[in-house]
């Protein structure tokens, strides 16, 4: 079973043996508690990896066959699920992040995340850099004798940026420290982090992973050495756990990863080429095309270019109220990584405002990516064409 490919993991992997008897699709276990023996050692530090399910906070099977999936899928010896991706990552720091401790951090990735390393974290006594990761020389130079985490997203929401894992990943072991990489963007059929040095995997599962627009979900993946203790401290001791319906719905969503990942990535192309082309836009930003400042290090590091694109038109802000109105098939709507098609403008001032705080070169780097503000696409599995006549109609 270890050797098989991936889309048979995507299916089977965690599934266990065969046995007569045994269900052939993922079982639902919606139970918080399972029965145990009179002399159950009731302390989380004390459990061992073969002890029988207690309680699904400390271990539930449908959330284990998740765990396990994706871990295989990622090349990891273990996973561990989170209610959200948020959980996950946050999760990671805590465990990982104490007073005097520092991060570096990607100066442009999910907000959220963003946000919490500029709130949560200094109040924990962590201290953050954020650091454009796009050149691995500055991170070089924000190395500290403290540094023990570095956290970066490629290709990073919302300017589908890219950064080079491989490298920064030497980057962070020659100063002591640990790479994580959330990885949600690409999904693992377009990259596999740890194949490149990375020593956590992070994703959002609510997006590609579980593609279907209902589930929330997270996962950190990587060695047992360094998954294990999160397992105790994080999850069942903070308790943000993932529900086994959730796990459920999202080993669904798996089975079909590579070939949706597939179809994003065909889709995507054919609207950033058309768009491209249209009179209203003046820049399209997709790993995939030619002119994709990055092209090289997506060429390298990635199977596909992926399901998200970005564009700009002139008053970015009058075109979103335009699309919001007018569009009939893309819902105008926050998320990625699902089965429907997503838009959604995010202007470059208000969102330094909120949640990057960018200047000087990093702004400036930023605004080479984004402009003054920029649409994002999540291609969903609709036709193209269709995609294409709703916004050409909406764009006017
Ligand atoms: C790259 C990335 N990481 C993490 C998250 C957070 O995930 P969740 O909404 O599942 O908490 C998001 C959400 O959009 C994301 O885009």
């Amino acid at each position: 079973m270890k050797d098989c490919s991936f889309r048979t993991h995507a299916i089977h992997g965690g599934e266990g043996r065969h046995a007569p008897g045994r269900p052939v699709s993922p079982p639902l276990h919606m139970a918080n508690s399972f029965m145990t023996e009179a002399d159950m050692d009731f302390s989380a530090e004390r459990l061992t990896p073969d002890a029988p399910y207690i309680y699904t906070r400390w271990g539930n099977p449908t959330v284990a066959m998740l765990e396990q999936r994706v871990a295989l899928l990622e090349g990891a010896e273990e996973g561990l699920c989170f209610s959200s991706g948020m959980a996950a990552i946050t999760g990671l720091f805590t465990h990982l992040l104490g007073a005097g401790d520092h991060l570096i951090m990607s100066d442009v990735a999910y907000a959220g995340a963003v946000e919490y390393t500029y709130d949560l974290l200094p109040q924990m006594g962590v201290e953050v850099t954020h650091v454009d990761m796009s050149d691995t020389q500055m991170v070089q130079e924000a190395v500290r004798p403290n540094t023990r985490l570095i956290h970066m997203e490629t290709p990073c929401n919302p300017i589908l940026r890219l950064a080079d894992i491989a490298a920064i990943a030497q980057v962070a072991h020659s100063a002591g420290a640990l790479l994580a990489v959330d990885s949600t963007f690409a999904s693992p059929v377009l990259t596999r982090p740890l194949e490149h040095g990375a020593d956590f995997v992070i994703h959002s599962m609510t997006k590609y992973l579980g593609g279907h627009g209902d589930a929330i979900g997270g996962i950190i993946v990587g060695r047992h050495a360094l998954v294990g203790p999160i397992r105790t401290r994080i999850g069942i001791h903070a308790g943000g756990v993932l529900s086994p319906f959730n796990a459920w719905l999202i080993l669904r969503g798996l089975a079909t990863l590579s070939l949706r990942m597939d179809a994003h990535c065909a889709s995507t192309l054919e609207i950033a080429t058309r768009l491209a082309d249209h009179p209203r836009v003046h820049q399209v930003t997709y790993p995939g095309l030619a002119d994709f400042p990055q092209v090289d290090l997506a060429l390298r590091q990635m199977a596909g270019p992926g399901g998200m694109l970005t564009f700009q038109v002139q008053d970015g802000e009058a075109m979103a109220r335009q699309l919001q109105k007018r569009l009939a098939l893309i819902s105008y709507a926050v998320s990625l990584g699902h089965v429907h098609s997503l838009i959604y403008y995010i202007g470059t001032d208000p969102m330094m405002e909120s949640s990057f705080h960018l200047k000087g070169d990093n702004l400036r780097s930023y605004r080479s990516f984004a402009g003054d503000g920029i649409f994002r696409i999540s291609v969903g599995l609709e036709d193209p064409n269709d995609l294409c006549g709703d916004l050409w109609q909406a764009l006017g």
